[in-house]
């Protein structure tokens, strides 16, 4: 029996694995490039504006109707759970998407071919990890990486924890002579506590050279972050240790917002 237990787990550990670990949930752990929204098909929408011109599916794709009406009508993975257990993590999921905000500082103007630096500042996100990258459109299937609209970044991003230290062990994955000049980046070790009322936050600096030619150009933030592995109520502990979110890989709870898009004159 032991010998089969121990069976068992390793050919757990290998049919998981290779599914799990290119996997979304805890983020993009083997993809250092940059990245834009559309990927993100299966997060959910904290508004219908970020799929502006989409019709009826902007609606489909925001948290209440992706995630939380399949939640609370117990549908899926959410079976398993009492109605008040139901209605408790919608609460809590709630509470964490009140709670994960994204924000950009960015200058109004800049001299054609000049090099500054955007602050990116997230709150909230369930963890393990956030991701934060800068686009030209607040739009999830048009938006493009910064670069499209003529920002270069011209160095790597300096990512910090609440606690000012850096987090660099994602983004140094990425071999130094390919550049580490990314536009999207997984901040690793955040962790928030819906059920405590405990927010992570984050801080990104990107370096910007500005284009060449004088107007004004777009520059927006996407934040992706996940809400289910905030609670114990939002995952299920699997054989090899790792946390699985009740709604699946599939399902609605990750999610993707934007920052309002700044327009920046280059002068
Ligand atoms: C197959 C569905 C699916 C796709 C496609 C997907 N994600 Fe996710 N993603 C999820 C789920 C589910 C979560 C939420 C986990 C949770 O609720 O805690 C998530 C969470 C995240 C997180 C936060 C990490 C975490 O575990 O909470 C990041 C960052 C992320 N996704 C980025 C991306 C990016 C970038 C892409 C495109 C390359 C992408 N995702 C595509 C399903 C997906």
């Amino acid at each position: 029996m032991t010998r089969l237990r121990g069976f068992t787990a390793t050919f757990v550990a290998l049919v998981i694995a290779p599914h799990a670990a290119p996997a979304y949930p805890g983020g993009t752990p083997s993809f250092q490039t940059d990245a834009a929204p559309f990927c993100a098909g299966c997060h959910s929408s904290r508004s219908p504006d970020a799929l502006a011109g989409a019709g009826e599916r902007a609606e489909k794709e925001t948290a209440e109707r992706k995630h939380l009406a399949v939640i609370l009508s117990g549908q899926k993975g959410y079976a398993s759970l009492s109605e008040a257990d139901r209605r408790v993590l919608a609460e809590q999921i709630r509470a964490l998407d009140t709670a994960s905000t994204v924000s950009l500082k960015a200058p109004t103007a800049v001299k054609a071919g000049e090099t500054f630096q955007v602050q990116v500042s997230v709150t909230g996100g369930a963890g393990p990890v956030v991701g934060i990258a800068l686009v030209d459109r607040a739009h999830r299937w048009y938006a493009r990486p910064a670069s499209s609209a003529g920002w270069s970044v011209v160095a790597p991003p300096e990512i910090q924890g609440a606690d000012g230290k850096p987090r660099a062990s994602w983004l140094e994955k990425r071999p130094a002579e390919a550049g580490r000049n990314l536009s999207f980046v997984n901040v690793p070790g955040i962790e928030s506590n819906s059920a405590a009322g405990q927010w992570d936050s984050a801080e990104v600096f990107f370096t910007l050279r500005a284009p060449d030619r004088p107007g004004a150009y777009p520059l927006s933030a996407a934040y992706f972050y996940g809400t289910e592995k905030s609670t114990v109520l939002g995952y299920k502990t699997n054989a090899v240790g790792w946390k699985e979110v009740r709604g699946g890989l599939g399902g609605g709870s990750g999610r993707v917002v934007f920052t309002p898009v700044q327009s920046i004159t280059v002068e």
